[in-house]
């Protein structure tokens, strides 16, 4: 049995007890996943932030809040993988410091220090050995038009040690449907046709599985 780890959702990285950090992932992409993965016959281990998607029966979730926790979840759930899809949208920083209780409106210090988070998927993508590791790069072709989205994802494949990067336009965030282009390690691309989260997720099961040694995956599905 192969066994998939994905990261999905958002994190929020706390300012004090009430305020935090982050940002509009819906989750639905990376739940979408699991489930594909999991109706095919797979173990799946889901890291995921706060979301409201509902857990497809059979898949393990893991919930986390902050982008620790969910490098730390992740990096135990990975020994236990073969394959590792990260669809997480995961806060770039967090605040410095964790103020407890509500920080008072009257405070004067206004700037906020932030700290870096670990890179999940890259930490994974590090230590992979004969794994399969995967990430998203969620691009807005308004920079350099398709040709420079293209240019970026190419990089964060290479600086993350990635097998596979699915580029997703920037408006697919909680958005319905989603057309993804598949940029592979050896150079090849697939450019997916638009269609729905769902549909979308079971297509690169198939294509994440075929890269296994021996293309076992897809065999089993
Ligand atoms: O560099 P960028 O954030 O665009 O890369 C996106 C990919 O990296 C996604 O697969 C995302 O899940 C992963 N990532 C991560 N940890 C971070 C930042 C991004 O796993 N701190």
């Amino acid at each position: 049995m192969t066994t998939i780890l994905v990261t999905a959702g958002p994190t929020r990285e706390y300012l004090d007890d009430v305020r935090y950090l982050t940002n509009a992932s819906s989750g639905r992409m990376g739940y979408a996943i699991a489930a594909a993965a999991v109706s095919r016959g797979h173990r799946v281990l889901l890291v995921a932030g706060p979301n409201t998607q509902p857990t497809p029966e059979g898949v393990e979730l893991r919930a986390v809040i902050s982008a620790q926790e969910m490098h730390e979840q992740a990096l135990e759930a990975f020994d236990a993988a073969d394959v590792a899809i990260g669809v997480a949208a995961v806060a770039d920083f967090r605040p410095a410091t964790r103020h407890s209780g509500k920080m008072s409106r009257a405070r004067d210090q206004t700037r906020l220090d932030l700290l870096p988070n670990p890179d999940i998927i890259a930490s994974l993508g590090g230590r992979k050995g004969h794994r399969v590791v995967v990430g998203f790069a969620l691009e807005s072709a308004a920079h350099g038009g398709r040709a420079g989205l293209q240019d970026r994802a190419e990089k964060k494949l290479r600086s993350k040690s990635l097998d596979m990067i699915v580029i997703n336009e920037l408006k697919a965030v909680s958005a319905e449907a989603s057309q993804l282009s598949l940029l592979y390690a050896d150079g090849r691309q697939e450019d997916l046709p638009s269609m729905s989260k769902e549909e979308s997720a079971a297509l690169l099961i198939d294509r994440v599985m075929a890269l296994l040694p021996g293309g076992q995956g897809a065999e089993e599905a």
